[in-house]
């Protein structure tokens, strides 16, 4: 995939709605990311950094090479100085490492992008240790709901997920996890499902969740829905109103991540 064609952009906008999102997952996506000391991890896809300073620091002497495709992505992530991270521009679907390298991978919010995860998980089992695991987190769009119900909001999401495939990519890939790391040869393979719930008594999750991660990530495709006139500006507009009003006191929102986990043989 080339850089441009990537759905949410480079923007600096998006570069914080990624920390925002790392920061309010911690604990339910990264709470088993836990690598033995002196491993040699890679994190495929790393973006500007957002998962990789919590890995880093929960991990504090695993050594990760974490890589993405973007250049931009690198240089920004590069500036948050982690000590145990050596940042590298690489396409997950041709890296330049040897087979059998690392002793583990962590893919996060990446497969969803890609026209071919299979051919992504592939290259990534190719460059993985025999024995050494590998941990996939994704959404899944599908998985969305909330109170008020709201059409409008349904539609733009519903845009989000009609421009991913456009791109090539899959909104709605968390719920297949598991047949990609079984298509892919892995071995061991285990899923589990992440809800995150929010209500008002959860104002963490409300800003950090609701707003910053999930509705912002649908703002982000406000211009390109409406020039490809899925939606009219004032219909996507309301859908967002209406996804900020499930951010209020009597409110609710629930999605769900998926983390998978296998071995290689
Ligand atoms: C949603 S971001 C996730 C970034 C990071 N993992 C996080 O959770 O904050 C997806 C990332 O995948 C990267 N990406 C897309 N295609 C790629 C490829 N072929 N090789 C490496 N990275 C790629 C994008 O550049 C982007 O940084």
């Amino acid at each position: 995939m080339h850089p441009e064609t990537y759905v949410h952009g480079y923007s600096l906008r998006e570069g914080q709605r990624l920390n925002d999102q790392a920061e309010t997952l911690e604990q339910l996506i990264h709470h088993d990311s836990i690598f033995a000391p002196n491993m040699v991890v890679l994190e495929a896809g790393c973006g500007v950094g957002a998962q990789s300073g919590i890995i880093s620091r929960i991990n504090p002497q695993t050594q990760f090479i974490s890589v993405d495709i973007s250049e931009k992505s690198i240089h920004q992530a590069r500036k948050l100085g982690l000590k145990n991270v050596d940042f590298k521009c690489a396409d997950i679907f041709n890296l330049p490492f040897e087979d059998n390298l690392f002793d583990a991978v962590i893919v996060c919010f990446v497969l969803e992008h890609l026209s071919s995860p299979l051919s992504a998980l592939k290259e990534l089992i190719r460059v993985l240790k025999p024995g050494g695991q590998i941990m996939v987190i994704e959404g899944d769009h599908g998985s969305a709901y909330f109170y008020p119900d709201s059409e409008f909001a349904k539609q733009a999401i519903n845009c989000q997920v009609k421009l991913q495939k456009k791109n090539g990519g899959n909104s709605n890939i968390g719920r297949e996890i598991y047949p990609l790391l079984h298509k892919s040869g892995f071995s061991d393979i285990h899923v589990s499902p992440r809800m995150v719930y929010v209500d008002s008594s959860k104002p963490f999750f409300v800003e950090g969740f609701t707003k910053n991660t999930f509705t912002a990530m649908i703002e982000g495709v406000k211009e390109q829905a409406i020039y490809e006139g899925l939606m009219s500006e004032n219909e996507f507009n309301k859908g967002i109103s209406d996804l900020y009003r499930t951010a209020g006191e009597d409110g609710v929102f629930c999605y769900t991540f998926f983390k998978g986990k296998g071995v290689k043989k």
